[in-house]
């Protein structure tokens, strides 16, 4: 099969044909037709983060995608060559045409999205719900305020947390602010002319923050007692969290099958959708990489005059086509 593999830490990524995995019993072979990139990808492939997010190289990137059953395993009873899937990956990358997976990680693929959408959905939307119900603990009537809600994790969280009945200020560009509202954000704060703890009048009860920096820091101003701290891109200090009365904590994704399925029925029933900023040919997969890199210089060995031309849509996610 064709795949997408690095060779060595923050070296290129090559496509060339590789063996078709083999399934044991209690796997499912998936024909991939579309996977999404993700900005995990690059850090894992630049190496900087091996002591905690460690590759086996050779390497296929990539931890989602949407496609067809097409073998299962001699203990797998809920899935059958043919149905339409999509899910988080188990082992290896799903850079490739074909991906051996668990059947715990899969959900069927919502009838009226397209491979391409369908592929876009299981990191951002399941990050999303896990920061702001599992961690946040985010209920109706409450305030959450989404730092990076134009980003592909941040449109999720607007989306859900706005259907749950919750108050959502999102921080962005002022680009983003119709998009923004059009999902369901009551208010908008462009980072780049406000600082938010200056211009929020009322506290909020979770914070959910999706960005690098001292925005975590500034955000301890605007929580409420008892209220959360979730961040997806940082450690949340003890220190600071016990001094402002708030629990603070780092998420790190536990996807399943099932939350997934959840976020299924939500999409079929068009309660939240998704985005999908550029699709790109699983080879032109270099491309796709510095388009995503803009948000993260020098990782992977991005520079950001390489990146500065490549400015995409701020928000939805970058997916590449497989089949
Ligand atoms: N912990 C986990 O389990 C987990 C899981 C998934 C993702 N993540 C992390 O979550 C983060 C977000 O991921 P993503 O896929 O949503 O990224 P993304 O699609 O690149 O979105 C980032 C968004 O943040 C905006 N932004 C940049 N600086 C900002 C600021 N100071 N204030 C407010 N908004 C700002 C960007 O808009 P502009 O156009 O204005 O730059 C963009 O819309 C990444 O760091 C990712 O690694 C963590």
């Amino acid at each position: 099969m064709k795949a997408v593999r690095l060779l060595e830490y923050g070296g290129r990524l090559v496509f060339n044909d590789v063996p078709t995995p083999t399934i044991a019993r209690d796997e499912i072979l998936v024909k991939v037709r579309s996977t999404a990139v993700n900005h995990l990808d690059l850090v894992e492939a630049s190496g900087t983060a091996r002591q905690i997010l460690p590759i086996d190289l050779p390497w296929i990137p990539g931890h989602e995608f949407s496609g067809v059953v097409e073998q299962i395993g001699s203990d797998v009873a809920a899935w059958a060559p043919g149905d339409a899937v999509f899910g988080t990956t188990t082992g290896m990358g799903a850079y490739a045409e074909y991906l051996a997976v668990k059947a715990a990680a899969i959900a069927n693929k919502p009838s009226k999205l397209s491979f391409e959408e369908a592929a876009s959905v299981p990191v951002a939307s399941q990050t999303a719900w896990e920061g702001i119900f599992a961690h946040g603990h985010l209920e109706k009537g409450q305030s959450i305020l989404i730092h990076g809600g134009a980003g592909a994790v941040g449109a999720y969280a607007v989306q859900l947390a706005s259907h749950a009945g919750a108050t959502v200020i999102a921080t962005a560009s002022t680009d983003d602010e119709a998009y923004l509202k059009s999902i369901g954000a009551s208010r908008v704060i462009d980072y780049r002319k406000a600082q938010f703890e200056k211009v929020l009048r009322e506290k909020v009860d979770v914070v959910f923050n999706l960005i690098r920096g001292d925005t975590q820091k500034r955000s301890f101003l605007v929580l409420k007692e008892g209220g959360y701290l979730v961040s997806a891109t940082q450690p949340v200090s003890e220190e600071e969290s016990a001094m402002h009365h708030v629990s603070g904590v780092m998420m790190r994704l536990a996807p399943t099958g099932e939350g997934l399925g959840r976020i299924g029925r939500l999409l079929e029933e068009g309660t939240i959708r998704p985005d999908v900023a550029t699709v790109y040919a699983l080879e032109d997969v270099a491309q796709a990489w510095k388009d995503i890199a803009r948000n993260l210089p020098g990782v992977h060995g991005m520079s950001p005059s390489e990146h500065e031309g490549a400015r995409r849509k701020s928000h939805g996610k970058i997916v590449l086509r497989v089949a």
